[in-house]
């Protein structure tokens, strides 16, 4: 194989930088020549490609969001979008195709070699955290770190004023970086799609704690939590989200004055930490290796410490687990 193309695709995670670094470095280490392509699958259909060196991926590492920009890319969603793509990726003389991104990246990757041969790996960089075989994505500790933050500096705020938070983290669907970053966050309160949760309850713990003399409560909420039957969708308007609707329930059943605040955006961006270095060094170094080994349709990821090379499709299809004795260890050191 002589040359292979690399790009970021989804929404971005601090760390793909330092993925898209240890894929260049690694490969031209092994002889072959790496393409980036700019604005994730737009830019392959478009044929946005510029050549890597090792010096186009120094002074990257520590930056957050990626340097090759990234897309949501709805031609390539099409059969025909695809095919353009292929045709794009043939005419530069690109073998291996290496995705970084999250589920919807990867459900491109796999339909790409499917329907056109074009070999794919994938890693998987999303602060979600929410891809099958693996333990963590690339992005998840980042923003698992600034969610801490924000805790910790909204509490200051609380405990003066005496009042209750509602904070929303994202996540989409699912709820496993609110719960990560409650427990290490020390909320009194954890809202997850994935556990059913009993608003008397939510009002009964926080009017215990005020009863004994706590001065603040912090209840983290996933954005993917519904209530009343509403249910998630992306590009949502900010009002729609269901913090607002849990922070008036708390207002009204407690009495507690009750603020919401929606991190949004923020906890995308910033400089990724050691870990997600780390992390993205090594699985982009396993993507080269794995796409020169003759590997396609697969994603490198990390379980137990050890990379792992697993089928794209169980990666997307495959069941996250969900840690409930996490989440009960949260609501045990939370009272
Ligand atoms: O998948 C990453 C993520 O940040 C989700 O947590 C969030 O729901 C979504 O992307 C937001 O997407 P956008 O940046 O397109 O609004």
């Amino acid at each position: 194989m002589k040359k292979i193309a690399v790009l970021t695709s989804g929404g971005d995670a601090p760390g793909m930088n330092a993925a898209v670094r240890a894929v260049v470095r690694k490969a031209i280490y092994d002889g072959v020549e790496v393409i980036g392509v700019n604005r994730g699958y737009a830019g392959v259909i478009d044929g946005d490609f510029v050549k890597l060196d090792k010096s186009s991926v120094s002074d990257i590492i520590q930056r957050g969001g990626t340097f090759l920009r990234s897309a949501r890319c709805d031609e390539f969603r099409t059969k025909e979008g695809r095919q353009k793509a292929a045709e794009q990726l043939r005419k530069e003389g690109v073998e291996g195709l290496i995705v970084i991104g999250g589920d919807g990246s990867f459900t491109g990757a796999m339909l790409l070699n499917e329907e056109t041969g074009i070999r794919t790996i994938g890693v998987p960089a999303t602060i979600d955290n929410d891809i099958a075989c693996t333990d963590d994505a690339i992005g998840y500790d980042t923003a698992m770190n600034t969610i801490i933050d924000a805790i910790s500096k909204i509490r200051d705020t609380a405990s003066s004023h005496e009042r209750a938070f509602v904070i929303e983290a994202m996540g989409r669907h699912a709820g496993f970086l609110t719960l990560a970053a409650g427990l290490a966050g020390g909320a009194e309160s954890i809202l997850v799609p994935e556990m059913k949760f009993d608003m008397d309850k939510v009002c009964e713990n926080i009017q215990a704690g005020y009863e004994e003399g706590k001065i603040h409560s912090i209840i983290l909420v996933a954005e993917g939590v519904e209530m009343d039957g509403q249910e998630f969708t992306t590009n949502r308007d900010v009002n729609e989200s269901n913090a607002f609707l849990i922070g008036k329930e708390i207002n009204e059943r407690t009495g507690f004055e009750t603020r919401v605040s929606i991190l949004g955006h923020i906890q995308r961006g910033g400089s990724p930490t050691g870990r997600d270095r780390l992390l993205a060094s090594r699985l982009g170094a396993a993507a080269v290796n794995a796409v020169l080994s003759g590997e396609t349709n697969k994603m490198v990821g990390l379980i137990h410490n050890k990379v792992e090379v697993a089928e794209i499709r169980d990666a997307i299809e495959g069941n996250k687990e969900f840690d409930e004795e996490l989440y009960e260890l949260a609501n045990i050191l939370s009272i």
